[in-house]
């Protein structure tokens, strides 16, 4: 295939989801084009510490990891689509291994084969893989590393993804045919169209929206506004996640503590007024204290920090043996260390961020959206497995498990599929270069702060009012823009961020009830029967 050539499948994204997509599709013979908006090893997936949720130990079961993650998801998973990503959990495994992904053995096994499973938050067993604490990073450049070496797929990084192509019947009526994607080719600045048979979204989640995040950059939800505008439906955009431990320090915002910790025995504790460590506050909240599921521990330490004023508390684990904390959390050991804080002795400074979104665009247990040829796999779909609430290390597990799905679906399905005429080119011919970028980093940050102050861990419904009130301006004052000036990958982001912005607030206002991560002082009571929020486009 020439870089000119159409491939029969365009992916967008090159995390977790992904990079395993497209190594699945191309061992088995397709053409398949890979474009991504930064370089090949990017996405929240290079920064992934804990691990991959897997049924690996005998004392283990499927059982167990399915009613686990029913339990965190507070009612709202579809168990359909958990036990079918649970029941593939250890083959997705295999296939990691076979590829080269060197996850932590367990040094007390004589063949070196068996793996040392960790423990995290809302888990009965050990069931974590993880490749010490940096488990994203070893996925990331493994998979990259074979994904640019293959021969059946062309890569294309630093290109982003502006919008599907979509024929529209005249009239609006009828279905939807999928022509390809628009890419931006940032370095040169202009817009390509490619044609493609299908496309998969894996573009990862969208929680940039909040001023305060666990994510790079790009976590803009840009795949889930795309299929938006696209006529897909979007689920459950209300359960956004707030993972409670990340560093707190003037020189390093966005740093993950992994849940891991706590899974080895750390404990969170208060501030006393001098600085020192006080009181330890989760047993008073639940009994499962710092392995309870991350929104009530979440819950519980923006309560705290909101009843005293603080600032943030402390995690712990500096009870545990020095040379265990340094090999097992080495990144994190070292990060802390450039900082002045040496974990072994002192307690770690966290506060929450937010850090995964559950909802996305709707799918099948085929990665299917409701355009047809399209897919969406990863943290911008929403396949039905977390529910209300994610279960920890089950994000990469649904990456490689759909991945896997969307993969052996289009392999039945792409032969039936003719070849998509060649798509309208990119029309730039009422655009100018914008000399206001200034409005685009302004709106940027106003959005972020809003949706951290109003809609975060804790809701009101006049608070998300006002958040939509906002919303509306804002995403007025956006499309404006993009409709005068030439796009810039800041613009894309921001007006992709407006709009998941518009479906959070929008179904947090349709949820009257507290369940999950979805928190609200007005409807604090859960309600009797678990329904999910479906949001479906208007159409054009
Ligand atoms: P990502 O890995 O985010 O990749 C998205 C890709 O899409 C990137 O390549 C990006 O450049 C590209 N992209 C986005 N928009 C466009 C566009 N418009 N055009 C072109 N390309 C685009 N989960 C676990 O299960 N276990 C863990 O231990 C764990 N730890 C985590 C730690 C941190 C710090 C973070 C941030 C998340 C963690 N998670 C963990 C969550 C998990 O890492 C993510 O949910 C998962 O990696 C998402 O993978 P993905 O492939 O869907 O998207
Ligand atoms: C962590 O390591 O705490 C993150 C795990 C996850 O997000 O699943």
């Amino acid at each position: 295939m020439t870089r000119e050539d159409s491939p029969e499948v365009l992916i967008i994204g090159s995390g977790a989801a992904g990079l395993a997509a497209a190594l699945r599709l191309a061992e088995a013979g397709h053409q398949v084009e890979l474009a991504c908006k930064e370089q090949l090893a990017s996405g929240s997936t290079l920064w992934a510490q804990g691990g991959i949720s897997a049924v690996l130990d005998d004392g283990d079961s499927l059982e167990a990891h399915v009613r686990d993650t029913l339990i965190a998801g507070a009612g709202l998973c579809d168990e359909a689509a958990v036990r079918f990503t649970v029941e593939r959990g250890p083959e997705c495994i295999r296939w990691l291994r076979d590829r080269g992904v060197a996850f932590t053995v367990d040094d007390s096994d004589s063949s070196g084969r068996r793996l040392h499973l960790t423990r995290e938050g809302g888990h009965s067993a050990r069931r974590v893989v993880h490749a010490a604490d940096a488990t994203g990073r070893a996925l990331e450049t493994t998979l990259a590393g074979r994904v640019a070496a293959h021969p059946r797929i062309q890569v294309r990084e630093r290109h982003m993804a502006v919008d599907l192509i979509a024929d529209r019947p005249p009239g609006g009526a009828g279905e939807h045919r999928l022509l390809g994607a628009y890419l931006l080719d940032i370095d040169r600045g202009r817009v390509i169209s490619r044609a493609a048979r299908a496309v998969i979204l894996a573009t990862g989640g969208a929680n940039q929206v909040y001023l305060y995040s666990s994510n790079p950059h790009g976590a803009s939800g840009d795949g889930i506004a795309m299929a938006w505008r696209a006529g897909c439906r979007v689920a459950n955009m209300e359960f956004m996640q707030f993972h409670p431990t990340t560093l707190y320090h003037r020189d390093s915002r966005n740093f993950l503590i992994s849940e891991a910790l706590r899974g080895e025995g750390a404990v969170l504790r208060l501030v006393n007024p001098n600085g020192s460590p006080g009181e330890r506050f989760m047993p008073r909240f639940d009994p499962r204290a710092e392995l309870a599921p991350r929104d009530i521990v979440a819950r519980a330490i923006d309560h705290e920090m909101k009843r005293l004023g603080a600032k943030y508390v402390y995690l712990d684990i500096s009870h545990r043996p020095a040379e265990f904390i340094r090999s097992h959390f080495p990144t994190i050991y070292e990060h802390c260390l450039r900082l002045d804080i040496d974990i072994t002795r002192q307690p770690i400074p966290v506060v929450p961020s937010a850090h995964f979104t559950c909802g996305g665009v709707a799918t099948d247990l085929a990665a299917r959206t409701d355009v047809p040829g399209l897919y969406a796999i990863g943290e911008a779909a929403c396949t039905g497995l977390h529910g209300a609430n994610r279960l920890a290390s089950n994000s990469l597990l649904e990456c490689l498990v759909f991945a896997a799905a969307a993969a052996e679906d289009l392999q039945r399905q792409l032969a039936k599929i003719p070849s998509p005429p060649p798509p309208p080119a990119w029309d730039e011919s009422r655009v100018s270069d914008s000399d206001e970028d200034i409005v685009v980093a302004h709106n940027w940050l106003e959005l972020r702060t809003f949706m951290w102050d109003y809609v975060g861990i804790v809701r009101t419904s006049k608070r998300l009012l006002r958040a939509q009130h906002r919303v509306d301006l804002l995403k007025r004052e956006i499309i404006e823009f993009y409709r005068h000036y030439r796009v810039t990958p800041d613009l894309l982001e921001l007006r992709n961020l407006v709009t998941v912005a518009e479906l959070i607030v929008a179904s947090a206002l349709a949820r009257r009830e507290s369940r999950g991560l979805h928190y609200t002082l007005d409807f604090p009571q859960t309600g009797p029967a678990a329904q999910p929020t479906v949001l479906t486009p208007p159409r054009h």
